[in-house]
């Protein structure tokens, strides 16, 4: 492939800001309704938070960069392709408040970018520029291939590992913080560094939001190297200002709560000297240019999900207070359905509304006897099976010395973790309310069930 056009990204250029189009009026439900027709019908989707949505408009969209794409592929590369994913970097830029597009790049997901932040920590071990054991620390829930990442370029590099429990149920901020500075005190003891620290914005499960902008500051105050934050579910569900919360990396998906189809996310990586040794994990043509170009050309490919990003920014900003306001609605939906499940249960919420945006995590009845994640599992397919209702179910296993939270008759240790998008209805709760009590009601469905 030669590489005669001129590069995107330059800093130079400029850009112009996001703008919002002028309405007329906003989107009805019928419309919503036609935006998610796709949508299998008689399935309860409480699950946003897996697997993301898209609706028909940017679909729609995305087909036609593919058919451009399609048409004459030559034209595309060399005159569509770079220029289309800059704009798509652009809203990005604007919308998380970074100072510079150059700041941005567009990778496939957040597993990616785990592995483009990991793999540059992995280096510096394996160059010996850090200490064998110094340590990376992170959330003991962080996302089981973030973990695994970590085995895989880290561990094995020569670092050790250092995880913070995040208490659950939890009941504030400050329960987190202070598990949070324990974990920092321990990974700095005998002489070693914690070189990378890796926060959740968003824990997946069980999910809560972290207090992230202070869990920074507490890694700056106390010398942590750099910052990663793992913020897959933030865009579309919480605020986010990558200067405000001041970490060296930050990624989320766009495909899960800001309406991209599967699968882009961004990678905000701050300007410093470090942040030069970060490379795609895919190496190509534009290897050494800097993560932005190297992202955006990893060989052949479908690159029409990073160029619907403006698409989707059209589609939330057909809605009341853009995506803003379907952010403060999904969150009022999310805890006024859990409280509503909770209190059909006579089981409790696993954290305060506060720390829910569009996902919470809801008590099951202790009845139901989940004894094992084994058990979460079949009640999560048997639910999906039998009832259409797709949910994740978590089981927290006691810990010694930890405050337990009962229902009328035991401990509870499964919850659900709902989810609310714009397409939810009142109806998609109620079909899992149900599911669960005939569940309860009839001892032999959970003898069956968690016996086979
Ligand atoms: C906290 C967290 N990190 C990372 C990921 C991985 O996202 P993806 O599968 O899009 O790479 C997820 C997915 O749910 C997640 O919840």
């Amino acid at each position: 492939m030669e590489n005669e056009d001129p590069r995107n990204g330059e800093s130079s250029q400029q850009h112009q800001p996001t703008k919002k189009p002028r309405l007329t009026r906003f989107i009805t439900e019928a419309e919503i309704r036609g935006e998610f027709a796709h949508h299998l019908s008689g399935i309860a989707r409480i699950n946003n938070g897996s697997f993301g949505s898209c609706p028909g408009s940017v679909l729609a969209a995305q087909r036609k960069w593919q058919l451009k794409f399609l048409q004459q592929p030559d034209d595309f590369y060399f005159n569509t392709l770079r220029q289309g994913i800059l704009h798509s970097r652009t809203v990005v830029k604007d919308l998380i408040n970074a100072d510079n597009v150059d700041e941005v790049s567009l990778v496939d997901n957040a597993t990616t970018a785990a592995a483009i932040v990991l793999q540059q920590v992995g280096r510096s071990f394996a160059d010996g520029k850090f200490h064998n054991n110094d340590t990376v620390l992170m959330l003991h829930c962080a996302y089981e291939a973030v973990k695994k990442s970590i085995h895989a370029y880290v561990t094995c590099a020569g670092g050790s590992v250092i995880e913070v429990q995040l208490p659950f149920p939890v009941n504030s901020d400050a329960e987190i913080i202070t598990e949070f500075r324990k974990g920092i005190e321990k990974g700095k003891s005998d002489g070693r560094k914690v070189r990378l620290a890796i926060i959740d914005h968003i824990t997946s499960m069980p999910c809560v939001v972290t207090p992230v902008r202070e869990l920074v500051k507490i890694c700056r105050e106390e010398g942590v190297d750099q910052i990663f934050v793992d913020a897959a579910h933030a865009m579309g569900s919480v605020k986010v200002d990558v200067k405000e919360i001041g970490a060296d990396f930050y990624v989320s998906n766009l495909h899960k709560w800001f309406f991209c189809p599967p699968s882009v996310a961004f990678l905000y990586c701050k300007k410093t000297s470090s942040s030069s040794d970060v490379h795609h994990p895919v190496v190509s043509h534009e290897y050494g240019n800097g993560l932005p170009i190297e992202s955006a050309w990893i060989g052949t490919r479908d690159y029409s999900s990073q160029l619907v990003v403006s698409s989707a920014l059209e589609f939330v900003n057909r809605f009341e207070g853009g995506i803003c306001g379907i952010m403060k609605r999904n969150r009022e939906k999310v805890v006024e359905m859990g409280k509503m499940l909770a209190e059909s249960w006579g089981t409790k919420l696993g954290a305060p509304p506060e720390m829910c945006a569009s996902m919470i995590m809801v008590g099951l009845p202790s009845t139901l006897r989940v004894m094992s994640q084994d058990d979460a599992l079949r009640l999560r397919s048997y639910l999906r099976s039998n009832h259409g209702v797709e949910v994740p179910i978590h089981y927290q296993a006691p810990r010694d010395g930890e405050a337990v939270v009962k229902d009328k008759d035991e401990f509870i240790k499964a919850y659900a973790r709902i989810s609310h998008q714009v397409y939810n209805t009142l109806d998609d709760y109620c079909k899992l309310r149900d599911a669960i009590n005939q569940i309860v009601d009839d001892p032999q469905i959970s003898e069956k069930l968690f016996t086979e």
